[in-house]
């Protein structure tokens, strides 16, 4: 079996409810966090790891996604005649090798489990990354390169984690692991959304695994579980007692949940001011809105 990791799954068939209305027309991996989408993101981290082959998992509605990775001739055109350099790099940086994108469509939502499956034939029998673009993470070091690095020791499978506040434990896939130090913990259990009273501790799975093919073929049975949905961290579970187990990775770097609206501005804060051109003028702008709103209270 071959071992690196050249493959990357984007489940991304979501309907983004909670961004109603404008998940009306603009699917939600299509929204922008300063001046990039969601997906670009995880793109380029997926870049930057190694994955040569991005296939994303799609439902209807989604059409302006797979628009979002076409070629654009005639901006590349209008912008190389009127001598925007800068901005045609910048759109030259979006482009993907033709071949290198799949998209296959979800028909039906019935879980995470179940997009990851829709797409066990083009990962064949080979380990592959899931990115779920709604977790973005800021890192010096992007967070799935960080695994495939630590994952060429362990092998197996292996899911990023990060401690949650205790009461937040039903909204994460929450792990047991065994004691001892070091990023790659060896997992001994894992369990989808526990009530915090049922949870066996607080570090919580975030949206960047390595899994073997093996997951796929648990991912067969269509078992269902929390929420009545197909589970991907039910058929991870399952490779705990295989012959390379499950790691939990602890990862350095910040994460933002941009499912939600609260996170999603947090990152629009944390990205914008990570930019140089932005920085003063915005820092300034935060600045002032914080000392007028304390004066106002
Ligand atoms: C999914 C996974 C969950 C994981 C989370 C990370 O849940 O099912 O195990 O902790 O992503 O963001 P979702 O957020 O899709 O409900």
């Amino acid at each position: 079996m071959k071992q690196r990791v050249t493959k990357a799954v984007f489940p991304v068939a979501g309907l983004g409810t909670r961004f109603l209305p404008a998940t009306k027309s603009v699917p939600k991996e299509i929204m922008t966090l300063v001046d990039q989408p969601l997906i670009q993101y995880a793109i380029d981290e997926a870049r930057a790891a190694g994955i040569e082959e991005f296939i994303f998992v799609t439902a209807r509605g989604k059409s302006a996604l797979e628009d979002y990775f076409d070629h654009s001739p005639e901006l590349e055109a209008r912008l190389a005649e009127d001598g925007k350099d800068k901005l045609l790099e910048v759109l030259k940086s979006t482009y993907m090798p033709s071949g290198a994108i799949a998209y296959i469509r979800q028909h039906q939502a019935l879980g995470l489990g179940h997009a990851v499956w829709c797409a066990r034939n083009l990962i064949g029998d080979e380990p592959f990354a899931v990115i779920l673009p709604d977790d973005v993470i800021a890192a010096e070091k992007p967070c799935l390169q960080q695994m495939v690095e630590a994952h060429r020791e362990t092998g197996g499978c292996m899911v990023a984690a990060m401690e949650v506040p205790n009461e937040r434990t039903s909204s994460y896939g929450v792990l047991d692991v065994e004691p001892g130090s070091g990023n790659a913990m060896k997992v001994r259990g894992m369990v989808e959304k526990p009530k915090p009273a049922d949870a066996p501790s607080n570090l919580a799975v975030i949206g960047r695994y390595i899994l073997s093919p093996e997951v796929m073929k648990h991912l067969d049975s269509g078992e269902k579980g929390a929420g009545g949905e197909i589970q991907l961290t039910d058929a991870i579970a399952k490779e705990i007692e295989g012959p390379r187990g499950v790691y939990g990775y602890r990862f350095a770097g910040e994460r933002y949940d941009c499912g939600s609206k609260a996170g999603f501005l947090q990152a629009t804060v944390a990205f914008g001011l990570a930019r140089e051109e932005l920085r003063d003028e915005f820092s300034q702008y935060l600045q002032e809105m914080m000392a007028f709103r304390s004066a106002a209270q």
